[in-house]
């Protein structure tokens, strides 16, 4: 007898669309830190919203499970299967319309990639408003599935700043898509409970993103500081200066710097080394450099490295940018990605490494993250992939200093027992009524948010 799913799947998609073979499948079941794998009954991959929707029923109809699939570059597990769901990938849902310059949006199939999208917006003289280190792979559905935040949130907001709307079919086959408004208060906003739910929910097909000003003139510089004290207070200094041109205020550690030099086989970018480094890039319609060396001077700062030509800047972004690569290459880590009061940061630091000393000797921690955002990524070389122990110590502690277990990467499978330290009981159950209210089967992406072994 055949397979009754895999020929319901192949009536949705084709038969060529559906992947079932082990070595075809093999790079939609293995996540992009190499810590979270599993096997799949199936890969789908749907043209469009109506075919998502004939997939979503052919799954329901056999009982199977769905894991949305986008770039795959997710780092809390949850793009990846636990073993026996069908990925559905979204990578096929690639249109990608003209700018509309009236209303500064672009309408992005789920597939799009944010580099397409930024390059989109780009020749239309506006920006996409979020940037990070996975753009040419990340897609636009989830980016918005995760709420992304990247380099520019402090200046941009997260994702879900950028989303006037978002095309979604929910897990009864129902194809949600309001009108391209940016006023639209005509009952509950889905798109915005749909933002940030890691699949969830329902599957993304497309965004209507809104777009930002494009700036031009941009200039990076990398200050070499003492201490994590010393960064938190250089932020406070210059951000009331730089109000209307600081876009991003990453920071990096000595050991996080060596490593990514030690990968890339680079020289260093400071003559004299410093246990801490804050990376700054204020963008604007006319050159912001005066205004920038003019605020660093005043806050006492004699030797940044400034670069304001765009290779220069991109030099300087590799010391940052280039972490999660050089520590994928070390190892495979454990990324707790935390949010902590800026007040609490280097407090938090400390202790975190204290912490991971106690739960895990011999443990390597590399510390680095967006500092404007108090957004703090603490990744751990050494534990085995499944000993959970380091992953719950830092959970705690963020928890603990009055912060989140999850800042921009989201909950997903590898944090899920966790949740409950920064939500409260009342809002678990909110949002479990509402889990079950609009995939009542438990379809879409189960073990991923909520705690499977919860009661
Ligand atoms: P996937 O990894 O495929 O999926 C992520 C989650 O979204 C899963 O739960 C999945 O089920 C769900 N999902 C995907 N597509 C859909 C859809 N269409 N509908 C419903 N659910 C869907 N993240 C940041 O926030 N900031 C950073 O600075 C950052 N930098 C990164 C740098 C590197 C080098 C890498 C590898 C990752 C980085 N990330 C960062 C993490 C990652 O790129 C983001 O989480 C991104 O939003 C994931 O997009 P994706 O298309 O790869 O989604
Ligand atoms: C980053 O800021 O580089 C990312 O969020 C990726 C990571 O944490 O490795
Ligand atoms: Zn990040």
């Amino acid at each position: 007898v055949g397979d009754q799913l895999l020929e319901a799947l192949a009536a949705a998609v084709g038969a060529g669309h559906v992947l079932a073979d082990d070595d075809r499948r093999a790079r939609f079941e293995v996540d992009w830190t190499g810590r979270f794998r599993g096997r799949a009954r199936a890969v789908v991959r749907p043209a469009d919203a109506a075919e998502v929707a004939a997939v979503l029923a052919a799954c329901r109809a056999h009982g199977a499970a769905v894991v949305p699939q986008g770039g795959n570059t997710g780092m809390v597990g949850a793009s990846v299967p636990r073993g026996g769901e069908v990925v559905l990938s979204l990578a096929r849902l690639r249109d990608l319309g003209a700018v509309d310059t009236a209303a500064a949006q672009v309408q992005a199939g789920a597939g799009v990639t944010l580099a397409e999208v930024q390059a989109q917006a780009r020749a239309a003289g506006l920006d996409a408003g979020v940037d990070l280190g996975s753009r040419d792979s990340a897609t636009v559905g989830g980016l918005a599935a995760t709420d992304a935040g990247g380099t520019h949130a402090m200046r941009y907001g997260t994702v879900r700043a950028r989303v006037a709307g978002v095309q979604a079919v929910l897990a009864d086959g129902t194809i949600v898509d309001r009108p391209p408004l940016l006023k639209d208060n005509a009952g509950f906003d889905l798109s915005a409970l749909l933002i940030g739910s890691e699949g969830t929910l329902a599957v993304i097909t497309g965004v209507r993103w809104r777009l930002v000003p494009l700036l031009t003139s941009r200039v990076a510089a990398l200050v070499p500081l003492p201490s994590l004290e010393d960064a938190a207070a250089l932020l406070a200094a210059i951000r009331p200066r730089l109000a209307t041109t600081l876009h991003a205020a990453d920071f990096f550690l000595d050991e996080g710097l060596q490593l990514v030099l030690d990968h890339d086989g680079l020289p260093a970018p400071v003559r004299t080394r410093t246990p801490v480094y804050v990376l700054l890039e204020c963008a604007d319609r006319h050159d912001p450099t005066p205004d920038l060396a003019e605020a660093l001077e005043d806050a006492g700062i004699a030797d940044a490295v400034v670069a304001d030509d765009s290779a220069e800047r991109r030099r300087l972004w590799r010391f940052r940018e280039g972490h999660a690569e050089a520590i994928a290459a070390a190892g495979i880590p454990h990324k707790l990605d935390v949010g902590v009061p800026l007040a609490r940061l280097p407090e938090f630091a400390a202790r975190a490494r204290d912490e991971i000393a106690r739960v895990a000797p011999g443990a390597r921690p590399v510390i680095f993250g967006h500092l404007g955002d108090g957004n703090v990524h603490v990744n751990v070389l050494g534990p085995d992939p499944d000993d959970d122990a380091v992953d719950e110590a830092v959970l705690r502690l963020a928890a603990a200093c009055g912060g989140t277990i999850s800042a921009e990467h989201g909950v997903g499978v590898a944090k899920a027992r966790w949740l409950s330290l920064t939500r409260p009981p009342g809002e678990l159950r909110a949002m479990a009524q509402i889990k079950r209210a609009l995939d009542p089967d438990g379809t879409l992406n189960p073990g991923a948010v909520f705690d499977p072994t919860a009661g």
